[in-house]
């Protein structure tokens, strides 16, 4: 068994996500830890229970940081409605959150399982940053870390140079990126064209099961601002390309070892984060130490939407 902590801002693609590991059988989510940033770090953690409940789940959600390292939290353009879930009232969980911080629970759970803990962080890294600043040590053991972030090598969405994740909390990724645990980034670009979710395919995982009925009323609102900003009827669940990176790596066509440079100097170049590849020659880089990561390049779009689907019908 894989053992997974998924590090979250939960919103509707953070919950197509985290539905994605509950149904796998070979994933073993040791817990979860949430993060400010679609949402509040409360909001967060109500969604993520509630998402883990429909799952029929018991994995411990702990509460991670109210704001990026050195910033306030920015209010953003919640593309997923106020509650991050489609403001359908879907949230409501039964249980609490696990006593103690985020934080120290990824800590603790790397310590205890050297070099085999996988974390998959959705959101802002805020929580992977204070672990790393608190104990680089223990997190020097960190088997590997999924990312959702970076534009790839498409434009950015929160700026025209970075990707949400990134921009609220670029110091944040330097650090993860800079610490020598090997992180595989599944960039913005993975997340547009063929991969989205129709309308057709939308209503097929909504009659599928109770899981995909409340997957479709998440994304309400995500469904509406694709329809008013980008005039198509779709959603795009970037988590969830980033999670298919992890689990379903017979998806994944190209990927490449890289080199990343983060900018964190305040200005239009914030939240950018530049891809330095092995093998090619440029006039000018920074001293490297080597190509700890790798970015995705290409996926399978026809295969993530096949397993997608089908997923949601076996329950
Ligand atoms: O840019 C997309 C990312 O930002 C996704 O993780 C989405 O949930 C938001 O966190
Ligand atoms: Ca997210």
């Amino acid at each position: 068994m894989r053992k997974f902590i998924i590090d979250t801002d939960t919103a509707s693609d953070d919950c197509a996500a985290l539905m994605m590991a509950c149904m796998t059988k070979n994933i073993e989510i040791m817990g979860v830890t949430v993060v400010a940033g679609n949402v509040s770090v409360e909001q967060a953690g109500r969604n993520a229970k509630m998402t883990l409940e429909v799952c029929g789940s018991d994995v411990p959600v702990f509460l991670g940081a109210k704001q990026p390292l050195m910033h306030s939290r920015k209010e953003t353009i919640s593309v997923h409605g106020v509650d991050g879930m489609g403001d359908k009232g879907l949230i409501h969980p039964q249980g609490g959150f696990a006593p103690g911080d985020a934080v120290d629970y990824i800590l603790n759970t790397v310590a205890e399982y050297p070099d085999e803990i996988e974390i998959v962080v959705l959101g802002p890294v805020t929580n992977i940053a204070l672990a790393i600043l608190r104990d680089r040590e223990t997190m020097s053991r960190v088997k590997r870390i999924w990312s959702m972030g970076t534009p790839g090598f498409g434009p950015g969405n929160a700026t025209p140079v970075s990707e949400f994740n990134v921009f609220i909390d670029a110091e944040a990724y330097k650090i993860m990126l800079d610490s020598g645990i090997p992180v595989s980034i599944a960039g913005f670009d993975l997340c547009v064209g063929d991969i989205e979710i129709d309308l057709d395919e939308l209503a097929e995982i909504a009659a599928s099961s109770p899981q995909g009925a409340f997957l479709k009323d998440a994304t309400a609102v995500l469904l509406d601002f694709n329809r008013k900003t980008r005039g198509q009827d779709m959603i795009d669940l970037p988590d969830a390309v980033a999670m298919a990176c992890a689990i379903w790596p017979e998806t994944v066509t190209g990927r490449m070892n890289v080199y990343c440079y983060t900018c964190i100097d305040n200005g239009p170049c914030y939240g950018q984060v530049i891809f330095y590849r092995e093998g090619s020659t440029y006039e000018s880089m920074p001293e490297i130490p080597g190509y700890p990561d790798e970015v995705i390049t290409s996926m399978d779009a026809g295969g993530f939407t096949k397993r997608f689907i089908g997923m949601f019908k076996k329950q």
